[in-house]
């Protein structure tokens, strides 16, 4: 069910993610923020009124270093309301106010939201008549305020939380073939799963970033000081010898733009980086290679970036491959989904508009997670029936 079939002139309790960067206080990139506003929108339109829960980081007890008061400015930017701020997220019902909007101090600093635990759970679900999810990108995390309260209120999903899993159902379900995927990233270990699953399912699957570092590395290639996890190593063998086996055909870099220890940004095969330098993009030839696959998929994946993009011009293969996907989005209507924090800041960063993609999800590990396969207690918890 999604959200704008319920009732009118009630309380909601809405799920969102808040997990927003944040640098002295102050929201660093909004994104996650400006996409949950069409929810609430349509939820205010109906005259409900919209209790917020959310977390902030993954602070160990209350550290009101992690207070969610600090996005009030941003929210009553977005939201065009005073958005009631709730420092105690167990207040009872009558000492909440009847603003329209409402939003409960960062559910993490109570121990039951993470347990998941009956009391806490069935304390938030008093404070609404109906629950709404709008954090897929929480939806792999069975907390409180994810599978807890909406087993005690009927509930909706959010309009983005539909889209996102409509696009990943679609994603994995029914692609257009060939699919490519290209997944990027610092580090292997939080990714092997998705690799393995992409191994099966992909045609063709292009690594980059860190990642293909620790591949590299794995192969017996010299790679200077660039960062690589070296307790992965025999992981990222044995990863090597399964892709061997399978029709996708791994990409990896056969160039690389290194930083230099004089600190130049030089291009060099793979066979040839020098000993105190850092790979920190894939290069010119590699990129080629890429841009052939994206002109010819019909559905294409993408999680994590190819090089330091927050760092030009190693943002060169990222932008470059980004803007290829667009341009092949918008001229052969391909399936495209890009997901992930770091992929949707290099989008920003280079900025092309998410409307060039099918989709652009803002999770994290829930869309690494339902890429592996798994079935997430956030998705489970909507779909079973209302109490
Ligand atoms: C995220 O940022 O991916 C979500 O908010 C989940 O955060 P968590 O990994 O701390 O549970």
């Amino acid at each position: 069910m999604i959200c704008t079939t319920f009732p009118k002139n009630a309380c909601v309790l809405v799920r969102v993610d808040l997990n927003v960067p944040m640098h002295k206080n102050q929201v660093t990139d909004d994104t996650r923020i400006r996409l949950i506003v069409p929810t609430l929108k349509a939820l205010r339109s109906a005259g409900n009124q919209c209790i917020l829960m959310a977390h902030l980081g993954r602070p160990k007890g209350k550290d009101l270093s992690f207070s969610l008061q600090a996005l009030i400015p941003t929210l009553n930017y977005f939201l065009h309301e005073t958005v009631a701020f709730i420092p105690d997220a167990t207040q009872v019902l009558e000492d909440i106010p009847s603003n329209a909007y409402v939003l409960l101090e960062n559910l993490r600093f109570y121990p039951g939201e993470e347990a998941n635990d009956t009391i806490f759970a069935q304390h938030l679900a008093r404070l609404g008549d109906f629950y709404v999810n709008e954090a897929f990108s929480v939806s792999h995390r069975a907390h409180a305020s994810i599978v807890g309260v909406p087993s005690y209120l009927p509930h909706a999903a959010g309009l983005l939380f539909q889209q996102e899993l409509d696009a990943l159902r679609q994603l994995t379900e029914y692609p257009d073939p060939p699919v490519l995927a290209i997944v990027g990233g610092n580090k292997i270990s939080t990714k092997l799963g998705l690799l393995y699953n992409l191994l099966e399912k992909a045609s063709s699957l292009a690594v980059g970033g860190g990642l293909a570092n620790t591949l590299l590395a794995a192969q017996g290639y010299t790679l200077g000081r660039s960062p690589c996890e070296l307790l992965m190593l025999d992981q990222a063998r044995e990863f090597l010898k399964k892709a061997e086996k399978q029709a996708c055909q791994l990409i990896l870099p056969v160039d690389v733009v290194v930083r230099t220890e004089e600190n130049a940004a030089h291009i060099c095969s793979i066979n040839d980086i020098p000993l105190g330098a850092h790979c920190l993009d894939v290069g010119p030839a590699t990129s080629h290679q890429i841009a052939q696959e994206i002109a010819c998929a019909g559905t294409i994946l993408w999680n994590g970036p190819l090089g330091r993009f927050e760092e030009p011009p190693f943002h060169r293969a990222t932008e470059m491959m980004m803007r290829a996907i667009a341009v092949e989005t918008q001229r052969r209507k391909i399936l495209s989904v890009i997901g992930g924090g770091d992929s949707v800041a290099a989008l920003n960063a280079v900025k092309i508009d998410f409307s060039c993609f099918t989709y652009v999800s803002t999770s994290g590990g829930a869309f690494l997670e339902f890429l592996e396969g798994a079935d997430l207690p956030g998705v489970r918890a909507l779909n079973t029936q209302n109490p």
